[in-house]
């Protein structure tokens, strides 16, 4: 049967909550096909609700990690591990945060448990959980910042990992504000006045200037020792 597009008339009334039916999914996903096939490629849906999309886009990197690495288990479970790296999503409703979350673990630990078989590592599982927890929050995707459960917003911006693969096993995480991120590759004359009443606190400061292109990049807010991905936790 197919899955219900809404929850309740209040909920589409208030945050237009109506999910994509399952063959709209499929046919924007075929749009970039390609990029959905690479375990490395970074999406970020910013009004995920309980992952339609995303569901699909890890369903395909699965896939494509599994054509590619079946017959080695070792290899299945990292790039497996390093696919759910790159899918992140923030929903301004904590249920359906939660739902996301829950479901991506389930579709990775059904194709592990397939794969890998006896040789799946609880320590593995309880990592993918771990980086999950981290890339789907809960927040509001017009203001950048961090909800409370009456989806209010709080003083904590939106903050995401970056994790990188360094030496076949290893990730390193540094940590990047959303609304700076998004002023990526902007130039700095597109910067609005500064005014003396603006927040110390202001979002500049963790952007620097690419002395090639004179467009912004950014600086993480904070950056983690690299861990190999099965301990990547250890880091909190
Ligand atoms: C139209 S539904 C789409 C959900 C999902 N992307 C899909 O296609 O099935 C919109 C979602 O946006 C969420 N939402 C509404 N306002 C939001 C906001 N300001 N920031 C983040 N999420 C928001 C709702 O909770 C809901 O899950």
């Amino acid at each position: 049967m197919a899955k219900s597009q809404t929850k309740s008339k209040e909920r589409v009334a208030e945050h237009g909550e109506v999910f994509t039916a399952e063959r709209e999914v499929k046919a924007m996903c075929d749009l970039v096909q390609n990029m959905c096939e690479d375990y490395s490629k970074r999406f970020l849906e910013p009004a995920c609700g309980d992952g339609n999309f995303l569901a699909e886009i890890l369903t395909r990197k699965l896939d494509s990690v599994k054509k590619k690495y079946k017959r080695s288990t070792y290899d299945y479970e990292r790039f497996s591990v390093f696919a759910i790296t790159s899918i992140y999503g923030v929903d301004i409703m904590q249920d359906n945060v939660m739902e996301c979350r829950n479901r991506l673990f389930s579709i990775w630990d059904k194709e592990y448990k397939a794969i890998c078989k006896k040789e799946v590592n609880e320590q593995t599982r309880e990592a993918v959980k771990y980086i999950l927890s981290k890339n789907i929050l809960c927040g509001n995707a017009l203001t950048l910042m961090c909800v409370d459960e009456n989806q209010q917003d709080t003083d904590t911006p939106i903050i995401f990992p970056e994790w990188s693969v360094v030496g076949g096993t290893n990730l390193k995480r540094r940590d990047f504000r959303l609304d700076v991120l998004l002023k990526v590759g902007e130039k700095p004359q597109e910067k609005k006045q500064k005014s003396l009443f603006d927040d110390e606190d202001d979002i500049y400061k963790y952007l620097t200037l690419n002395p090639v292109t004179g467009e912004y990049i950014a600086k993480p807010i904070k950056e983690y020792p690299q861990l190999p991905y099965r301990r990547i936790n250890e880091n909190d």
